[in-house]
């Protein structure tokens, strides 16, 4: 009999994001991050042991291999896990985005985050975060080890609000969640501007962003930042919140265009709507605000009853443009693990 473990982990949006890294391979990074935990942007993964002599990665219904421009980085972790959990057998993975594949929406975070949770849970035979924490597996140590797979992929270990505080070592990496996801129900409504896969990874991105003349700078308000975004969080004030949210992006965006390898993630579609979202929130149709991750997709965040004046305003001016509706949401959870016949792990 072999333990099948499935875990349902959220992806989250940065705001104040982590852009930059320090010269390692455990993506510590060069500030400390903030980000919203989404509800339905998610991975669920389903983890076994397998006899096999690789790992079998299922990815949205397609096969990786080590030289799957997608597998390289998750067979690098899954070797990784192994060492951590003191065991020689490979494991079998199938893992499904709930957003449309392909969408531009990072899934690297909900998609480690969901790994990492799964491999412990396979290994430690856990059905639930009670039973993880009686092997020491806390929401807080999973972080560290799921950070090494990607970074952003900590703070979805958390909902609500989640902050990242980084260190020069690797044990001064923390993650803790500041606001559970009842405190203040914002929406993220997510402009899909293309469905198209990254013209270049995050991970590449990150390295060149230290080359840029604006890279210093930022880091040295990112504490008035962050103090900012709590401080409206404390008063659920979206007024307080929107302007920060829209310079870090843009700030994030000018250093990737300002990069020695410079190019942009942002096209004409994606300034069209920013432009657009300003007229209408200066017109006083639209309190919403936006905010960009590494693509041109758009997240446009706002109370939750502002969002049918979004969906009104872009069918009116860009009828063609898919939205995904999202709120705040909550932590990783176990959907059903069960015993399964015929594969290996034996404890
Ligand atoms: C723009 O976590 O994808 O989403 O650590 O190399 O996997 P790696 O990078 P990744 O970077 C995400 C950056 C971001 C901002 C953020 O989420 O903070």
């Amino acid at each position: 009999m072999s333990f099948v473990s499935t875990v349902r982990a959220p992806a989250n949006i940065a705001f104040i994001k982590y852009w930059g890294k320090k010269p390692s391979s455990f993506n510590l990074a060069t500030n400390d991050s903030l980000s919203m935990t989404l509800k339905h942007c998610c991975t669920q993964t389903q983890v076994s042991f397998t006899k096999d002599k690789d790992h079998n990665i299922t990815l949205n219904q397609t096969q990786l291999t080590r030289n799957h421009p997608n597998g390289l980085k998750i067979f690098t972790f899954l070797d990784y896990m192994q060492q951590v959990l003191g065991t020689s057998l490979k494991f079998s993975v199938v893992s499904t985005n709930s957003f449309p594949t392909g969408s531009g929406i990072a899934s690297s975070a909900s998609g480690f985050a969901a790994l990492s949770i799964a491999t412990i849970a396979t290994a430690t035979r856990s059905q639930s975060w009670e039973e993880l924490s009686e092997f020491g597996w806390t929401p807080e140590r999973i972080a560290q080890y799921s950070r090494r797979g990607s970074g952003s992929s900590c703070r979805s270990l958390f909902g609500g609000l989640v902050q990242w505080s980084t260190g020069d070592r690797e044990e001064e990496q923390t993650v803790k969640p500041l606001y559970d996801q009842n405190h203040w129900e914002l929406a993220d409504t997510i402009a899909i501007i293309s469905s198209e896969e990254k013209k270049r990874s995050s991970s590449k991105a990150h390295l060149s962003a230290l080359s840029s003349p604006l890279f210093k700078p930022r880091l040295f308000d990112i504490d008035r930042r962050m103090a900012i975004i709590k401080e409206a969080f404390d008063i659920r004030d979206l007024s307080l919140l929107g302007p920060i949210l829209e310079q870090e992006a843009l700030e994030m965006h000018a250093i990737i265009m300002s990069a020695q390898d410079a190019f942009s993630y942002l096209d004409q579609v994606s300034l069209d709507v920013i432009c657009a979202l300003r007229r209408w929130r200066h017109e006083g149709t639209c309190e919403a605000y936006f905010t960009i991750d590494a693509g041109p997709n758009i997240h446009i965040i706002s109370a939750k009853d502002t969002v049918g004046s979004i969906i009104s305003h872009f069918a009116e001016e860009f009828p063609n443009i898919q939205l995904i509706k999202d709120t705040v949401g909550p932590g990783p959870r176990f959907d059903q693990s069960q015993e399964t016949e015929g594969s290996a792990w034996q404890q």
